[in-house]
């Protein structure tokens, strides 16, 4: 796509972000988040933290809380979310293959919905680890490829169509293995993304440390 083309695309999806996922907020998503967000314990650092649905989450007594966007649209969006709010945290516009933090530096690292779209989670998962202080934990709820053979061929015939709809989006990947390598799970569980389309619908919601 032209890079002028994409930019637009970028804008149009940072604007209608917030109303395609309202349905699923509502139906079971935005109680996820309040959820997974109740173990975020001192130093946070969220990766692409889009629109900030999850700021009004966080528990009040982090040490500091980054949060990580690469995308300029979104973070002009997570800019405004966060100063309407009561939460004190910072923007940074950068990716997670890079993350523009201290090795070891941080307590918890917070990914929901965002190793889907990174261009490469293996890169992002590496720097988490790197800059996770030993014993410190990433929390995630990703959408993954289904366990179910019809619906995962379905997710490969239309991954193409849906990573240029939802803006570079993978809805075929197999994310959990890719953390597995990475760090060690300590919870998981397997949801449904209920209010969304079903290639999106399996999730995985969990916390991994690092060691
Ligand atoms: C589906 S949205 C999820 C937003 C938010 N985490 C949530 O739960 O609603 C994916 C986000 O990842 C961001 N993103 C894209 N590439 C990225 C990268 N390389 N590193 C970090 N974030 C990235 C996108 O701009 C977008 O904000």
């Amino acid at each position: 796509m032209p890079t002028q083309l994409r930019d637009i695309w970028s804008r149009f999806a940072a604007a209608v972000y917030d109303p395609f996922l309202a349905l699923g907020e509502r139906r079971g998503m935005r109680e996820r988040r309040r959820r997974l967000l109740g173990g975020a314990r001192g130093r946070v650092l969220e990766i692409g933290a889009g629109t900030g649905l999850n700021l009004a989450h966080y528990p009040g007594e982090l040490d500091e809380l980054l949060l990580i966007e690469p995308v300029e649209p979104m973070a002009r969006r997570l800019e405004s979310r966060l100063r309407r709010s009561d939460v004190r945290g910072t923007v940074l516009r950068a990716g997670a293959e890079a993350l523009p933090v201290p090795t070891g530096s941080i307590d918890t690292v917070v990914s929901t919905m965002v190793l889907c779209t990174v261009r490469d989670p293996e890169a992002a998962l590496d720097e988490i680890r790197r800059v996770l202080r030993p014993g410190g934990r990433l929390l995630f709820c990703e959408h993954v490829r289904s366990d179910s053979n019809r619906l995962s061929r379905r997710q490969e015939r239309l991954a193409g169509l849906w990573e240029a709809f939802a803006d570079g989006c993978r809805c075929d990947q197999e994310t959990l293995g890719m953390v597995e390598r990475t760090l060690r799970i300590e919870r998981l569980e397997r949801e449904e993304w209920r209010g969304m389309p079903g290639l999106v619908r399996p999730l995985i919601v969990g916390e991994a440390r690092s060691t």
